[in-house]
């Protein structure tokens, strides 16, 4: 099944080996399946808290498992409670849940899992400033991170690591192209948002500026 250019933008960040790929927030496991092909050597990790969902796909998985190579495990869970492998490499990814859900997991398995390597791909649905701000304050930094449009809506993909030592940029820095249309229309459009907001005589942050800023770089 062809994936959907943001989830197609997550796999091609995929480029590393990791022995357990874990596909959180996974719905009908579309990004997992893609990676099984892809990555036949490691261990993809369908991981959901909605048990309907997670019985179809184990089913389905099963049905097709003589065409697909790889070890795959399918949890009925909450993504909170992730059970990394301790001394194997772990990539966790978790896309398509919003800024607040998402950050909360993140931290969540940070705190029970302080001790090792942390290696995470993210695609929040909105509040993208609020995710980066938690991830630096958390002490993550970053690999990659890429714009990407999908049914006129913008999505960051962002690729970071607590061993990664190049810092987060609140309102990004390497994915942004301002010579593409397309960019400029999201930070237009993110410039726009943050000043609606800004209106508002309690709010004291001047997000919007710090977006503008990008124009003169
Ligand atoms: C919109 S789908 C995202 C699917 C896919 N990851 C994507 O990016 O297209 C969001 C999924 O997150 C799941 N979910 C929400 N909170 C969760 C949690 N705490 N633990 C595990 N799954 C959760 C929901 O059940 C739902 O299937």
């Amino acid at each position: 099944m062809k994936l959907s250019s943001r989830l197609d933008t997550i796999k091609n960040k995929v480029t590393d080996h990791y022995d357990h790929i874990w596909d959180c927030c996974c719905d009908h496991g579309q990004l997992g399946v893609g990676l099984l092909a892809s990555h036949p050597k490691s261990v993809i990790h369908f991981v959901d808290v909605v048990d309907e969902l997670m019985i179809d796909l184990e089913s389905q998985l099963q049905k097709h498992a003589s065409a697909i190579q790889s070890q795959w495990q399918v949890h009925c869970m909450d993504v909170a409670k992730l059970p990394l492998i301790k001394g194997k490499k772990n990539l966790i990814i978790i896309a398509g849940v919003g800024g607040d859900l998402l950050i909360e997991l993140v931290r969540s398995i940070q705190l029970r899992n302080s001790d090792i390597e942390l290696e995470f791909i993210l695609c929040p649905v909105l509040h993208n400033y609020m995710v980066r701000c938690e991830l630096i304050e958390m002490g993550f930094g970053l690999i990659s991170e890429t714009l990407v449009k999908e049914n006129k809506r913008f999505y960051e993909v962002l690729h970071i690591s607590n061993q990664a030592a190049k810092p987060i940029a609140p309102v990004g820095n390497d994915m942004w192209n301002l010579s593409d249309s397309d960019h400029q229309e999201y930070l237009n459009k993110t410039v726009s948002h943050y000043q609606r907001m800004e209106a508002n005589p309690k709010c004291t942050s001047r997000v919007s500026e710090q977006y503008q800023e990008l124009v003169g770089k």
